[in-house]
């Protein structure tokens, strides 16, 4: 029987990099049957739906999905697919690992960067409750509960001691915001009291941006809300060669979905110098998610291979390879490994 993954181009760079990822998994030998389900801002607009039925349809069917970026509309416009699809199918947990990978040029050469960011994805800011009290007066809800602080905090120390992880510290302002960052910060203190062999440790958000500037080598995994989670994300992606090469998944306790961490970078769209790494490695987790341990590493270990060789590498990394250039050597590299 094959897996049946639900695979969302998206747009922008997106459908190019989703071209090129399902490429790259389906070199490896393992059988999927990709279910495509087209989701971008014109299919949006014309069916005046955020998430037009065939898609969660189709992620019901499989409850598997590889996501390309979808265009949101800034500052008015339709609401964000990706807010709408974690709320949907209830994707609770937003899983970014930050890694150096070999040959990449950064900031930080001479240190190993290896962390992983648990972000919680349905509630905080994004519960999109904004209220416009009289002209040029907006409020914003943030909503937290305790019923999800739990559960983020839950996976993320789960996580943590089934990969042997050492260290999880959570990331807040209760400070300022002492109820709501307070009832988080409350949470993930309890759940470590169950996690006695894990280290847990709290940091200001804006300390702990600079610590990540500073010695991004000592962070292991990060425990945060949606908003910080998101913005920290980013800063991390910079940190290991930019938003074209990290990974992401959006799990749930029955459907997974796994998408990179970019936007459609319409700047680039089109012309042919999308980096896929992100999108590729995001495949690497969902192979391990579908339990293809010997597939996800036959990839992990071609894009590695392709970047410590270094000739075949897109712009964004400091190379002039196109998509397709890259994606070719990843396949080739995929195939000149052992079966
Ligand atoms: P962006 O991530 O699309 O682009 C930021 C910068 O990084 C741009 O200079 C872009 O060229 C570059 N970049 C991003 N991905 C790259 C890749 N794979 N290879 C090479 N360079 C890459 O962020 P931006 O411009 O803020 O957002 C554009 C649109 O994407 C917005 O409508 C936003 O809402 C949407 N978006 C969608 C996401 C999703 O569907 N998961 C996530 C983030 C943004």
């Amino acid at each position: 029987m094959p897996h049946f993954c639900t695979l969302i181009p998206g747009d922008g760079i997106g459908p190019e990099v989703a071209h090129a990822a399902v490429k790259a998994v389906n070199a490896t030998g393992v059988d999927i049957s990709w279910k495509l389900a087209e989701l971008n801002e014109t299919i949006i607009l014309e069916s005046g739906k955020t998430l037009p039925p065939h898609v969660l349809y189709s992620l019901n069917e499989t409850r598997v999905g590889l996501k390309g970026p979808v265009t949101t509309p800034v500052a008015g416009g339709f609401q964000s697919v990706n807010v709408a699809l974690r709320k949907a199918l209830d994707l609770f947990a937003n899983v970014r690992p930050v890694r150096t990978l070999p040959g990449i040029k950064t900031r930080f050469e001479d240190v190993r960067i290896d962390m992983v960011i648990f972000r919680e994805n349905t509630e905080d800011l994004y519960s999109g409750l904004e209220h416009e009290v009289v002209q040029d007066v907006v409020t914003s809800l943030k909503v937290i509960t305790r019923a999800a602080s739990e559960r983020i905090a839950n996976y993320a120390f789960g996580y943590a001691r089934k990969n042997h992880r050492k260290k999880v510290v959570a990331i807040h302002k209760a400070n300022i915001m002492k109820l709501a960052d307070g009832l988080f910060l409350r949470c993930c203190r309890e759940v470590a009291e169950r996690f006695k062999d894990i280290e847990y440790k709290e940091l200001i958000v804006d300390n702990a941006s600079m610590q990540l500037v500073m010695r991004p080598e000592t962070f292991d995994i990060l425990l945060l809300p949606n908003l910080y989670g998101d913005i920290v994300s980013d800063l991390a992606a910079g940190l290991v060669g930019g938003l074209g090469i990290v990974p992401g998944a959006n799990m749930g306790a029955t459907h997974a979905v796994f998408e990179a961490v970019h936007g459609s970078a319409p700047d680039i769209a089109g012309k042919g110098k999308a980096n896929p790494t992100a999108l590729m490695l995001s495949a690497v987790m969902m192979l391990t998610h579908l339990g293809e341990a010997a597939a996800a590493s036959k990839l992990q270990n071609a894009v590695e291979s392709v970047y410590a060789e270094g000739k075949n590498v897109t712009s964004d990394v400091g190379g002039s390879a196109s998509t397709d250039e890259f994606t070719e050597a990843v396949v080739k590299a995929i195939k000149g490994q052992p079966s």
